[in-house]
């Protein structure tokens, strides 16, 4: 069994993964949004501290997983530095008492592999990942192969969520609370445009985004909130569906995959599967107890590790804040 860890941001997570069955036999995970929705936004210091004391809570509940471990996994970049140290330094501990190999996994690869939790694995793949941190289309061919073809160039997907939430005082996370919002409003009442339509470039930017909604925002009423959630929520969505369809002109996925925490967005699944129609791809999705952080996933990347023997050195394993994959 592997024993895996996630504290890349407010999301305490420890699971105990089979490696021969790939099954989940434990998973527990605590989450902050509460202590940070009053800031409308994570705050890394209160994060860290909270971490410090749900891993230790969580751990004890494995305790009985302990003699069968072969492994131990941790989330070591990217994600908020403070957070990340805190599951890398238990990691580390745990390594050397039960003198096991520490595996560092890369928590988007972990999103990705959300899609593969007690299952196996389906490559090639083209991958959206849509989270708070990141908005990127990846192929993957296998663990090793996985290029990244567009990226954010500034605010991410989740985050233009989370910041649109925090203007109109909803709290955190946005995502969610928008979504809900916008099930009863107009999508066509405010007309937001959409980012970078005239570029042919692929990639995803939603500051501009964001800034009209504020004016927006600033000028209406509250009973205008839900119209403005809801057009915000059409155009965020509608930049990602035309920037992809620019993407299958050259590259038809035979499967498509949306992973990430904003991969919840039942709007955003919609007219994922809609624009994938003529082209006959599969689309995959994580369960959406798994699209948010989460160690399980992070479990499921450390099985392929494992059997790769892709260990980190005890010595040279920091958490590492930055990375694009
Ligand atoms: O993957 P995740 O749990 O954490 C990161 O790796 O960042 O993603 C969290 C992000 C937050 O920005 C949150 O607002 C967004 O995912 N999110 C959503 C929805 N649920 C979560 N965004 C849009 N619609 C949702 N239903
Ligand atoms: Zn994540």
């Amino acid at each position: 069994m592997i024993l895996s860890i996630e504290s890349s941001c407010d999301d305490s997570a420890i699971a105990i993964t089979d490696i021969k069955t790939k099954k989940l036999l434990f998973h527990k995970k605590i989450s902050q949004e509460l202590e940070h929705s009053v800031y409308g936004g994570v705050v890394p210091e209160l994060a860290a501290r909270l971490h410090a004391e749900a891993l230790p809570k969580i751990l004890e509940e494995c305790r009985p997983y302990f003699k069968d471990l072969k492994a131990v996994a941790v989330t070591s970049t990217p994600g908020l530095a403070v957070t990340l140290v805190e599951g890398v330094t238990m990691a580390k501990a745990i390594s050397i008492v039960l003198d096991i190999p520490l595996i560092g996994v890369n928590h988007l690869i972990g999103h990705i592999y959300s899609l593969f939790i007690e299952k196996d694995t389906v490559f090639p793949l083209s991958v959206l990942l849509v989270s708070g941190g990141h908005t990127q289309v990846m192929e993957v061919k296998s663990l090793e192969e996985i290029e990244t073809v567009a990226t954010s160039m500034d605010d991410s997907f989740g985050e233009s969520f989370d910041k649109v939430a925090k203007m109109m005082g909803l709290g955190y996370p946005g995502g969610p609370l928008i979504e809900e919002l916008a099930k009863d409003g107009d999508r066509k009442k405010h007309n937001f445009t959409i980012p970078l339509s005239q570029s042919p470039l692929i990639a995803f930017s939603y500051s501009g985004l964001k800034n009209a909604v504020r004016l927006a925002i600033e000028k209406a009423d509250k009973e205008d909130y839900k119209d403005i959630a809801a057009s915000f929520e059409y155009i965020a969505t509608a930049h990602l569906t035309q920037k992809l369809k620019k993407y299958f002109k050259t590259t038809k996925p035979k499967t498509f995959a949306i992973v990430g925490g904003a991969s919840a967005n039942l709007y955003l699944r919609s007219q994922i599967e809609e624009l994938l129609k003529p082209y006959n791809s599969e689309l995959l999705l994580s369960e959406l107890k798994y699209c948010s952080d989460n160690a399980a996933m992070i479990g499921r990347v450390a099985i392929e590790m494992y059997e790769k023997k892709m260990f980190s050195n005890l010595d040279t394993l920091i958490s590492s804040p930055k990375s694009s994959l």
